[in-house]
């Protein structure tokens, strides 16, 4: 078992990671938070895997459970899915001395932690991910939201989690497709960050658990950095702009998540290029490790650019692209939304 520790003040708390780590979940949430109950929001493919370990590990603790699903996809994250889930803990009685606890994928954790978020102005929540992106990716530095019919997670709050757990055993059963999605954003935490790591996944990403530990310390730093994404946290959203928009146009199930930033990766390297901000072949190292993996570089339909119009980090008519300089550095990049069309025409 390994400890990370991420420090923001007055919210600091533990990631967690290693095989089996589920079946202690109750004795690891007892050290960090005192409550008597738990509200386990999970989809209908981590319930029957998952569910039941969790749940009798928590009464082990004399925690009592109680198991929300929600079906499964980017479809959940949506107002009806949400409000059920308001429904349902409001029904209970949910009190600020119980805790919410998402098992599951990203889709699980921005959903469950919107909730949280939100609920009685804010209950205390624990990520348990399940997937290869969420452990890497989503389940550390506090962002939580549910999608818009406008965009992608337009409806969204910082609510950092009290405890991550990372069970490295539940990628034992997931599927090849998503394993490749969880590389798509470790390929970027390499591209913005990390050029060792970038250059060991253009040959071989054997050990998870390895990558696990090394791309949740790369989000730690910079999520301690800018909790609140007001400059240095954009670069995490390397490849999103696009991605977002191809996502969108798919209507959030034609490409999953990290199929779309890789799309959108190699969309902001080309453009990079065309600017002469990028070191030229960029472009092509990212086609080929996104490849080599399984992901794809380009949309089989074209691209409605005029979607990446709602991007968070637009202000007025400027959009802050993330642009890469060279593999392992990223740079923020000023650009007028009506020159950013024209160029991506
Ligand atoms: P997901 O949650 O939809 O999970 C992918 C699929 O795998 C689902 O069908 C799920 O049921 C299944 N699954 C999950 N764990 C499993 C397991 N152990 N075995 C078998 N099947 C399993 O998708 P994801 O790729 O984990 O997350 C994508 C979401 O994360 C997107 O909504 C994205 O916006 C969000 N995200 C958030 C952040 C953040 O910082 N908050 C960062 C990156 C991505
Ligand atoms: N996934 C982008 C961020 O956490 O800032």
């Amino acid at each position: 078992m390994r400890r990370l520790r991420v420090n923001i003040p007055g919210r600091e708390y533990e990631l967690v990671i290693g095989a089996g780590l589920l079946r202690s979940a109750g004795a690891l949430l007892r050290d960090v938070i005192p409550c008597k109950r738990a509200f386990v929001v999970t989809d209908g493919n981590v319930a029957p895997l998952y569910g039941e370990t969790l749940c009798a590990a928590l009464r082990n603790e004399r925690i009592e459970p109680s198991l929300l699903t929600v079906p499964p996809g980017e479809g959940s994250k949506s107002q009806a899915v949400l409000f059920g889930l308001y429904d349902k803990m409001l029904e209970a009685q949910i009190t600020r001395g119980d805790v919410i606890i998402a098992l599951g994928g990203g889709v699980i954790g921005d959903l469950a932690g919107y909730a949280a978020a939100t609920l009685l102005r804010g209950i205390p929540f624990v990520q348990i991910p399940t997937t290869l992106l969420s452990q890497t990716d989503s389940s550390v530095g506090g962002k939580v939201a549910i999608n818009h019919p406008h965009g992608k997670n337009l409806i969204g709050a910082f609510h950092q989690p009290k405890l991550v757990i990372a069970d490295t055993d539940t990628l034992k059963t997931l599927p090849l497709r998503e394993l490749a999605c969880g590389l798509a954003e470790v390929i970027k935490h390499g591209a913005i960050a990390d050029a060792g790591l970038f250059s060991l996944l253009e040959e071989d990403v054997s050990d998870y658990a390895g990558l696990i530990d090394r791309n949740c310390d790369i989000k730690r730093r910079v999520v301690e950095a800018d909790e609140f994404d007001t400059g240095g946290r954009f670069v995490l959203n390397f490849g999103h702009t696009f991605g977002h928009a191809v996502e969108a146009q798919g209507g959030f199930s034609r490409y999953n998540h990290g199929e779309a930033v890789a799309i959108g990766m190699v969309t902001a390297a080309v453009l990079g290029e065309k600017l002469g901000v990028t070191t030229s072949g960029t472009a092509e190292r990212l086609r080929r490790v996104l490849t080599l993996h399984g992901l794809p570089v380009s949309s089989d339909e074209a691209p409605d650019w005029s979607l990446t119009l709602t991007d968070k980090k637009r202000d007025g008519d400027t959009l802050r692209l993330v642009l890469l300089k060279e593999i392992g550095e990223a740079i923020l990049y000023p650009i007028d939304v009506n020159k950013l069309l024209e160029l991506l025409k």
